[in-house]
Formats: C-alpha cells, sequence, structure tokens
C-alpha cells in the first residue's frame, strides 16, 4: 500500500479501456485515434489511463506541453507523442531527441528552431479556423509553413489539425464553418501529411471524427460527457472512470446551537450527528462545495460549515463508526453522485473537476475490481 491517509481517488482502468474500444468500433477502420492525456490525463494520471488507452486500441497520446510528453516517455511509453500546444523553438532538439513530435503554430517560429546535426523533428501544423488560439488561419500562411518545412531534411510534416470551438453545443452552423475551413485549408495542400485531424470527443461521438482519418479523443475516454446538452445525442452511454472517496474520522453528537467550522456558521440542531471527513480544499475540495452532498452507506449526507484546509464535516442521518467509506464522487450503492452535479455545485464543466483535485490525494488504479497500482507523488 503507497499512501497511509483515508482520502484517495479510484481510477477504473477498465472503463477507460472500455470507453475508448467502444469509440473505436464507432469509428470507420481507417481512422487512428490519439487518447489526449494531457494535464495528467485529466487528473487521472497520466501513465496508467495511457498504457490503459493504448491498451485498448489507441495508436497515439497527445499532451499539451513538452514537458508532459518527456515525462511519457521517461515513464517508458513508446507510442507517438504529440504536443498540441506551442513549445519553445529551443526546445525543438529534446523533442528530436525522444522522437515527440510538435505542433507549428506560426512560420516564424521554424526559423528560430534550434536542433543539432542530422536530428529530425516530426511536425503538426495548427490551424486556427475558428477557436482563435493558435494556428495559421490562411492558405496562404499554411503554404508558407510547409515551404519552410521542405526547405529542409530534418523535418517531416507528420499531420495538420486544427480545434473546434463548439463541437458540444447543439446547433452546428458554428462547427461546420470550423469544418469547411479546414477542408480547404487541408485540400490546398500537394502531399497530404499522414495524419489529419480536427474532432475532440464531441466530433468524434457526434460526427465520427468529422470525414478526416485521425481524432484527438479526451474527455470522452474518461467516461465524461463533453456536455450535458449532447449527452442525449451521444451514441451510447459512456463508463465514468473517477471515482473520490474518503472515510470519517470522527463522529460526534452534538448539542442544539453548537458550531460546526470555522466563521461558526452552520449551527447544529439538538441531538445532531457530525461526521469528520479528512479532505478538504488542500485536495480541490474546495470551498465552494460547501453544501454538496455525499454519500455515506448509499444515502446523502450534505457537507455543513465552511469546508478548512484539510478536513470538512458531515451532517449524518445517524450515528457511524469511524472509518466508514465515503464517496464524494462516484457511485456507492444505488445512488451516484456524478461529476457533472459536482460541477454544477462549482459553477464550472466536469473537465474541470477532476483536473483540480490536487496530488496530495493518492491515485489507486483498479482492473477487474483489484488494486493494480497506486500512484501518490508524495512518498
Ligand atoms: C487541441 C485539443 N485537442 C483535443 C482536445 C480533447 O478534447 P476533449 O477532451 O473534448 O475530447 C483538447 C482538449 O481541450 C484540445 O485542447
Amino acid at each position: 500500500m503507497d499512501y497511509y491517509r483515508d482520502t484517495w481517488a479510484e481510477i477504473n482502468l477498465d472503463a477507460i479501456k472500455w470507453n475508448v474500444a467502444k469509440t473505436i468500433q464507432h469509428l470507420a477502420d481507417s481512422m487512428t485515434m490519439f487518447a489526449v492525456v494531457k494535464a495528467n490525463a485529466y487528473g487521472h494520471g497520466d501513465v496508467q489511463v495511457a498504457k490503459a488507452a493504448l491498451n485498448a486500441g489507441a495508436k497515439g497520446l497527445a499532451v499539451a506541453f513538452l514537458d508532459e510528453a518527456l515525462s511519457l516517455r521517461k515513464a517508458g511509453i513508446k507510442a507517438p507523442i504529440l504536443v498540441l500546444g506551442a513549445s519553445r523553438p529551443d526546445t525543438a532538439g529534446i523533442a528530436a531527441k525522444y522522437n515527440i513530435s510538435l505542433t507549428v503554430h506560426e512560420k516564424e517560429w521554424l526559423t528560430h528552431i534550434h536542433m543539432e546535426e542530422g536530428q529530425m523533428l516530426r511536425i503538426h501544423i495548427k490551424c486556427d479556423t475558428g477557436m482563435g488560439r493558435i494556428g495559421v488561419k490562411t492558405i496562404g500562411e499554411l503554404q508558407s509553413v510547409i515551404d519552410e518545412l521542405n526547405q529542409s531534411e530534418s523535418y517531416v510534416f507528420e499531420g495538420i489539425f486544427t480545434h473546434f470551438a463548439t463541437a458540444d453545443e447543439v446547433h452546428t452552423a458554428y462547427f461546420e464553418k470550423q469544418l469547411q475551413t479546414f477542408q480547404e485549408l487541408v485540400s490546398s495542400i500537394r502531399e497530404k501529411p499522414r495524419y489529419i485531424h480536427c474532432a475532440n470527443s464531441a466530433a468524434t461521438l457526434r460526427f465520427q471524427g468529422a470525414g478526416v482519418n485521425t481524432v484527438r479523443f479526451g474527455i470522452s475516454m474518461y467516461g465524461l460527457t463533453p456536455s450535458l446538452e449532447i449527452q442525449p445525442l451521444l451514441p451510447f452511454e459512456l463508463k465514468p472512470a473517477f471515482s473520490l472517496r474518503t472515510k470519517i474520522i470522527q463522529v460526534k453528537q452534538m448539542h442544539a446551537g453548537e458550531k460546526v467550522s470555522y466563521g461558526a456558521t452552520y449551527e447544529a440542531s439538538e441531538g445532531e450527528w457530525i461526521g469528520t471527513l479528512p479532505i478538504g480544499y488542500a485536495d480541490g475540495w474546495i470551498r465552494k462545495l460547501s453544501g454538496q452532498e455525499v454519500l455515506v452507506d448509499g444515502k446523502r449526507a450534505p457537507i455543513v460549515g465552511r469546508i478548512c484546509m484539510d478536513q470538512c464535516m458531515i451532517r449524518l442521518p445517524r450515528e457511524y463508526s469511524c472509518g466508514t467509506e465515503v464517496t464524494l464522487i462516484g457511485r456507492q450503492g444505488d445512488d451516484e453522485i456524478i461529476m457533472d452535479e459536482v460541477a454544477r455545485k462549482l459553477e464550472t464543466i466536469n473537465y474541470e473537476v477532476p483536473c483540480v483535485i490536487t496530488a496530495r490525494v493518492p491515485r489507486v488504479y483498479k482492473e477487474n475490481g483489484q488494486v493494480v497500482h497506486v500512484s501518490n507523488p508524495l512518498l
């Protein structure tokens, strides 16, 4: 056992594999899937998720920054890795050394690249078709990047891609406009690169990758819907992979008028049972979650009073013993607290919730109901 505290995130690798395999089945045979494992696999743990996704049929991985790609290489992962974001040009040599593909977002970037003699860098060109983020916008800009690539033997023009701003919305007009712009840009290239990609999870599941040959599959690999509004349009039900659990560390019965937590904002009524949980805002369980319900014995119990740095308190329906398991995200008994419920309370999207569960919370990986790995950067 590689952790000693009573709070942990449980990552169901079978769910990750199922979501990947089921999605691949849903796509044309010619389609290649890159699993998006940036941000420590949206808080799930990049190495374990990457291995599970590759095992289930993904052919490559995508991250946001070179450091994330290098950490996967350090862990022994050999699959193609693409850095989606802009990297510093002076890091091109390191990317080449570790066979990591980088994104070019403007011609200027290529003129600052530094690599040693004989090094070879794989390049994907990013097109900005309507995100307004990074990328080339016109056929002219695209062609000037390709001309620059063609001037050197050190580059392999491996891919071209764009990113949708609204694929997770029911209305498709803006998505279609972006797709058309991308198609025009791709059509203008004489020698097409190996990977042509535009679809995130929403476009992968709704439009089967939007007619090109590669998808970048992120949020739905984790079993989460890209948005609540398109959930009814998804071709199958996804399996959530992330649960957050803890155990009650103390139970006490209160007298009427006794207070709970900082600011003494919560007042107990006579005989009320209060349980203390060893999780707080330093774990990413932030103060805005006061009032959020958790599951004890399959039943809901509210968080009362302010959430502290390392602890918070819940109102119990009756006395429970210390060590009783509590689920903050996930299924317990007949009830389930889904990521979207917590996201709603936080006034955000499901993507953000596991990302902000901090490294202090160990990740416990399960396969076939058994713990197969524990990741705890503290020990
Ligand atoms: C460039 C890029 N591609 C793909 C993805 C994956 O998107 P999703 O998680 O919606 O599948 C992201 C995620 O933000 C991204 O920024």
